[in-house]
C-alpha cells in the first residue's frame, strides 16, 4: 500500500511513518515543520519506500502516482502551538483536511483522519463516548484548534455522504512518548524537562484534573487498524486509564530521582477539568485497545528526553515558570533545537532525498 501522510514529520506522524514502513508499505510524508522536525525522520531518508515532500497542506496537496490511503495528521497540535499560529491552525484543519479530502478522492483512498478529543471542548459528561456532542466554546482561544477540527470531521463526514469517500475518523486524546519536543508546552515533556533539569514542575490549578495519557506505539496501532478498516467512526483512541495532573508529576518525579519543587500556577482559560476516553467502540469494531501502561511509557519517554541533555537545558530556560498547556513558551533558541534543520519553502514539492536532507543534530531525535 502507498501511503500519503501530512503531517508526516511531526511527533505522531514520524511514528506512523514509521511504521508503515516496516510493515511494507511506501509513504509519502507531506509536511512544512510548522510544529514538526525534520530530524524525526532523517533516518528514514535512506529508505527507498520514503519519499518526503515540503508542503503546505492548506495551499495544496499534490502527489504524483498513484496513493492507496491518506493519513491527514498536519495540524498543530499543542495549545502554545496552537495558540501561537491560530488562523493557520484554522486554515490547516479546514483548507488543509479539504486539500487532503480531495486527493483521496482523486485517487479512491482511504482517508483517515487525526481529530482530537478537543472536539468535546470541557466536557459536561463523564467519561467521553463518541456520542457526545461536545462543549466548546466557539470563540475561546481554544476554539481555533477544537472548531478546527470540528469542522475536519463535518466536512469528512460529508465526502463519505456525498461523494462515497471512505473516510475513517479518530479522535484522538492525549498521547506521549519519544519525539514530543521537550519545550512543546504539554503536561507530560514539560514535567519530564523540569524533573530532569532541576526546575519546579508547574501545576495550573489544584492539580485534580485528570487526563488519560496514551503511549505513541499504542495510539499509532489504532491509526493503522482504523486505516486498514472501511469504517468511519469516529473512533475515540487514547488511554482509559485516568490519572489526575498531580499524580502525573509525582510519577514523573520518582521515576527520574529528581528534587524539583511543584509550583502551582492559576487555572488557565477553558481548561478541560476531566479527560477519559470510552473506547468500547474501537475495542469492538478495531480490535484495539492500549497495551502499554503508563509506567512503562514514561521510562522509555524519560530515557529519551534524557538522552538529549543539551536540547533539554536550552528548552527548560524556555519553559521555565511559563510552562502551560495554554500559555505559549517563549521561543527557544534556534541554533540549539533540531529545528534548524527545517528545509524552506524553496523545498516544495521536491522528493527530497537523503542527499539533500541535512544531517541530524546531536540532539535531535
Ligand atoms: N499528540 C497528541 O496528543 C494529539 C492529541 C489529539 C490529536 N492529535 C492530532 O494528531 C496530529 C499530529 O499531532 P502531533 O502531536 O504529532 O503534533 P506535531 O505538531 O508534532 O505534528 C503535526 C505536524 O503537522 C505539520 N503541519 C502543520 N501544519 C501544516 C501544514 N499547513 N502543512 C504541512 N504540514 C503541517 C507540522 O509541521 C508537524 O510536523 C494533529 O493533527 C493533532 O491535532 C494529537
Amino acid at each position: 500500500m502507498r501511503v500519503a501522510v501530512t503531517g508526516g514529520g511531526g511527533f505522531l506522524g514520524s511514528h506512523l511513518c514509521e511504521t508503515l514502513l516496516r510493515r511494507g508499505d511506501s509513504v509519502v510524508c507531506l509536511d512544512n515543520f510548522s510544529t514538526g522536525d525534520a530530524a524525526n525522520i532523517t533516518h528514514l531518508l535512506s529508505d527507498p519506500a520514503f519519499e518526503f515532500q515540503y508542503a503546505d497542506v492548506s495551499a495544496s496537496v499534490e502527489v504524483a502516482g498513484h496513493v492507496d490511503a491518506v493519513a491527514h495528521l498536519a495540524s498543530p497540535a499543542s495549545p502554545p502551538d496552537y495558540l501561537r499560529q491560530p488562523l493557520e491552525t484554522l486554515a490547516v484543519g479546514s483548507r488543509g483536511t479539504e486539500n487532503a479530502l480531495r486527493l483521496a478522492l482523486r485517487h479512491d483512498a482511504r482517508f483517515i483522519l487525526a481529530s482530537t478529543s478537543e472536539v468535546y471542548g470541557d466536557p459536561l459528561v463523564h467519561p467521553q463516548e463518541e456520542t457526545y456532542w461536545g462543549n466548546v466554546n466557539s470563540i475561546g482561544p481554544r476554539s481555533v484548534y477544537d472548531e478546527a477540527k470540528r469542522y475536519a470531521e463535518a466536512l469528512s463526514a460529508a465526502y463519505r455522504r456525498t461523494h462515497g469517500l471512505d473516510v475513517g475518523i479518530a479522535r484522538i486524546f492525549n498521547t506521549y512518548g519519544p519525539r514530543m519536543r521537550p519545550h512543546d508546552g504539554r503536561v507530560v515533556s514539560s514535567f519530564i524537562t523540569q524533573a530532569l533539569t532541576g526546575e519546579p514542575l508547574t501545576i495550573y490549578g489544584d492539580g485534580k484534573q485528570t487526563r488519560s495519557f496514551c503511549y505513541v506505539d499504542d495510539l499509532v496501532r489504532g491509526l493503522v487498524a482504523l486505516l486498514g478498516s472501511s469504517e468511519m467512526g469516529p473512533f475515540n483512541l487514547g488511554n482509559p486509564v485516568e490519572r489526575t495532573v498531580s499524580e502525573l508529576a509525582e510519577t514523573v518525579l520518582t521515576m527520574t530521582g529528581s528534587q524539583s519543587e511543584v509550583k502551582y500556577h492559576p487555572l488557565p482559560v477553558d481548561d478541560p477539568v476531566r479527560r477519559r476516553p470510552v473506547i468500547t467502540l474501537a475495542r469492538e469494531v478495531l480490535g484495539w485497545e492500549p497495551e502499554i501502561d503508563i509506567t512503562e511509557g514514561l521510562r522509555r519517554t524519560v530515557a529519551y528526553f534524557a538522552s538529549r541533555p543539551d536540547q533539554l537545558a536550552v528548552s527548560a530556560a524556555a519553559i521555565r515558570g511559563g510552562q502551560s498547556e495554554t500559555v505559549p513558551p517563549a521561543a527557544v533558541p534556534a541554533a540549539a533545537t533540531p529545528s534548524q534543520m527545517i528545509p524552506g519553502p524553496e523545498a516544495a514539492s521536491l522528493s527530497v532525498g537523503a542527499a539533500t536532507m541535512p544531517e541530524p543534530s546531536a540532539s535531535g531525535g
